[in-house]
């Protein structure tokens, strides 16, 4: 049967919308791109409070994550874990929070966080999920998991003990802490990594902290930024999830959209609107509305991501807060959510400290 007999044959199912476009073109083996979803998890923080005993609130948020994961229909291709799995990454708190995802019927692809780093520096971390960055390919999309939360080394070895150099960076806003970054010989891995990619493929980068300067006060931070995205920047279609803030956040710098994936532990308020400090560069391109921040479960949730045309669309699932949608506007070339551009649907920000 000729492609042109089989897409009239099948004309029916397309016009009912049953049958994917893209199915009828992997049926001729010509599509690189199926369609695809996978699901994000992040954040949770698990966290040891004495013996087997540990943080109740944050493992619900998993479990219940997990178990929506799990009844997802249509099933996710796999689950990223965004990193944040511990609290100070001790192992109880990594044996724990692995057996909560060993709950997960999904093959899982894990970021580091730095409260999983900084004890012992990825070790143990690392001897049960293997390397801390990596890069795949599913269904013509190119996957890359960096390890963003790296600093200098002179930083990482001037504390008496690895549990005083996580007390240091386990604050959020902690003066003595040093900003993220993923280091020269990261990059150097990674721009090897995209010479083997065709331009035209799209990628989806994966990273703990944002790949964007948005505050540096608090670490919402990548120092090697520019860096990065001068490396991504030759590919048209380019999409960067982060985990980190525990908030809604999404951006576009150039070709470059970036989306943060939800907590399940708790929401961080937005930092601009506590401070307009000059180092809030480069501004948010395009305008959020604001999660409560004396709700407890505001901003934490979790999310469904679909990329199959190299755009992502991001679904919020919202405890007590209605569903969001944000997908890329092709006329205003950003991520948007639809419901909150107009000016007389926004919520003002508030003026609090
Ligand atoms: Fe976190
Ligand atoms: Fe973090």
């Amino acid at each position: 049967m000729k492609r042109r007999d089989f897409l009239k044959s099948s004309g029916a199912l397309l016009a009912g919308g049953l049958l994917p476009i893209s199915l009828v073109e992997v049926a001729f083996g010509k599509s690189k791109h199926e369609n695809f979803t996978f699901a994000y998890i992040s954040d949770s923080h698990i966290q040891q409070i004495k013996g087997n005993q540990f943080v109740r609130n944050f493992d619900t948020g998993l479990m219940r994550a997990v178990a929506e994961c799990n009844m997802m229909d249509p099933k996710p291709d796999f689950v990223i874990y965004g990193g944040d799995l511990a609290q100070i990454g001790n192992k109880p708190e990594l044996d724990h929070g692995l057996e909560l995802m060993s709950a997960c019927r999904h093959k899982v692809h894990y970021v580091m966080g730095e409260h999983d780093y900084y004890l012992d520096l990825g070790k143990y971390w690392e001897s049960q999920l293997g390397p801390q960055w990596y890069s795949f390919d599913h269904k013509g999309v190119h996957f890359v998991v960096l390890n963003s939360i790296l600093v200098d080394e002179k930083w990482v070895n001037k504390w008496s003990s690895g549990e005083e150099r996580m007390g240091v960076m386990a604050g959020l806003d902690n003066p003595l802490g040093s900003p993220f970054m993923v280091g020269a010989k990261q990059r150097e891995w990674l721009r090897k990594d995209l010479a083997k990619v065709s331009k035209d493929t799209p990628l989806v980068i994966l990273s703990h902290s944002p790949l964007q300067k948005i505050y540096k006060g608090w670490n919402f931070w990548t120092d090697d930024a520019e860096k990065i995205q001068a490396l991504l920047k030759p590919f048209r279609k380019v999409n960067v999830f982060y985990g980190h803030v525990h908030q809604i956040q999404y951006n576009q710098i150039g070709n470059i959209s970036f989306h943060s994936v939800m907590a399940t532990a708790w929401p961080w308020p937005y930092p601009s609107t506590y401070s307009q400090a000059a180092s809030q560069l480069p501004k948010l391109t395009v305008e959020m509305n604001r999660a409560d921040p004396f709700f407890e479960r505001d901003a934490t949730g979790w999310q469904f991501i679909d990329v199959w045309s190299g755009n992502a669309t991001m679904h919020f699932q919202l405890p007590e807060n209605k569903p969001r949608t944000v997908a890329y506007d092709k006329k205003n070339k950003r991520p948007e959510d639809k419901d909150y551009q107009a000016k007389k649907n926004r919520i003002p920000p508030q003026t609090h400290y």
